[in-house]
């Protein structure tokens, strides 16, 4: 099978390759830098303005867009939401152009969409919440439904954990030099997972029929950001004495609402679907990526 990958340049992408060509699949990667080679793919572009060349694709997983983490600054929020909501309208074109159309097409996501909901268990079925990040990941879902395949899955993806990308390198180091801490009360909910669980479920999205609609990305064991910092600090051996109080984070703008927001999602659909994690629990996790 030919499954086709955008952002595969990326911190997924790249691990979702990986394991993709490991199991046998031919890998096209569309990329806005087609000439930058990924080991084992045949590169595609990713045009700006224009749908990309499905031609070939069995499956398509949607994985390209401006990254979340930084200071939202104007130009930075529309970078986010243009790149998501046209990206993904583009893809679809793409295979809506074709004949020969994709079996399953898997279009990235965030748990981003529902709202900051205290204790309350998120399972794919919760009413989406307000604000900039779900507002942008209700639109972008709503291109990806247009897509013309037999199945279509939205991936909504927690905090990713992996050594070689996203916030974990920078909190690992800061709780190496003991300067980890919770972040605000420490009362509000992380729903995070392992990135190797992440491409695992990608794979066990594409190849599972019965699967469509929204996932939740989640390990099954969510925490509360004190005990994920007492975990990571234990981890690391060393103490974290440090609190960055909520008026200090909202000073990073509207990116600490994503921070403080309370977010207990659960992964209904993959659990219910029998996908083994491999990192269910958070201390396994950290001990894998320390
Ligand atoms: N990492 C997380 O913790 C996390 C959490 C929730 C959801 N997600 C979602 O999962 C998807 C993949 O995440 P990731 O962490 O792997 O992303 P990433 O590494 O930040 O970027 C993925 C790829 O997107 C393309 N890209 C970057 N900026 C772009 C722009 N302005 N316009 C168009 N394409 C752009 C790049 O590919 P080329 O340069 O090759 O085109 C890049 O390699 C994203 O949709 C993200 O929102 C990630």
């Amino acid at each position: 099978m030919n499954i086709g990958i955008t952002g595969a340049s990326g911190l997924i992408g790249r691990r979702l390759v990986d394991l993709a060509l490991r199991r046998g699949y031919d890998i096209t990667a569309f990329s806005r830098s087609p000439e930058k080679p990924i080991a084992g793919c045949t590169m595609r572009l990713f045009p700006k303005d224009a749908p990309p060349d499905c031609t070939g694709c069995e499956a398509v997983v949607h994985l390209a867009g401006e990254s979340v983490l930084g200071l939202w600054t104007r130009s930075k929020k529309e970078r986010i939401s243009r790149s998501r909501i046209e990206g993904t309208r583009r893809v679809v074109e793409g295979m809506l152009a074709l004949r020969n159309r994709p079996e399953v097409f898997v279009s990235g996501s965030a748990i981003g969409i529902y709202p900051d909901s205290g204790d309350a268990e998120l399972l794919e079925e919760a009413p989406a919440g307000r604000g900039f990040l779900a507002e942008t990941a209700v639109a972008w879902e709503r291109e990806a439904q247009r897509s013309p395949t037999p199945r279509t899955v939205l991936l909504r993806t927690g905090i990713v954990l992996a050594r070689e990308g996203g916030a974990f390198p920078l909190m690992r180091r800061f709780f190496r030099l003991g300067l980890g801490g919770r972040l605000g009360t420490g009362k509000q909910w992380m729903s995070w997972i392992h990135l190797d669980d992440l491409a695992r479920l990608i794979l066990f999205c594409v190849e599972n029929q019965s699967i469509a609609g929204p996932v939740n990305g989640t390990a099954p064991w969510p925490v509360r950001n004190e005990d994920f910092t007492r975990f990571l600090a234990s981890a690391v051996h060393r103490p974290a004495l440090f609190n960055a109080p909520a008026f200090a984070l909202r000073l990073l703008g509207e990116f600490s609402d994503e921070l403080l927001g309370s977010k207990r999602v659960l992964p209904g659909v993959a659990s219910a679907q029998g996908f083994p994690f491999e990192f269910p629990e958070l201390p396994a996790a950290l001990k894998h990526l320390l």
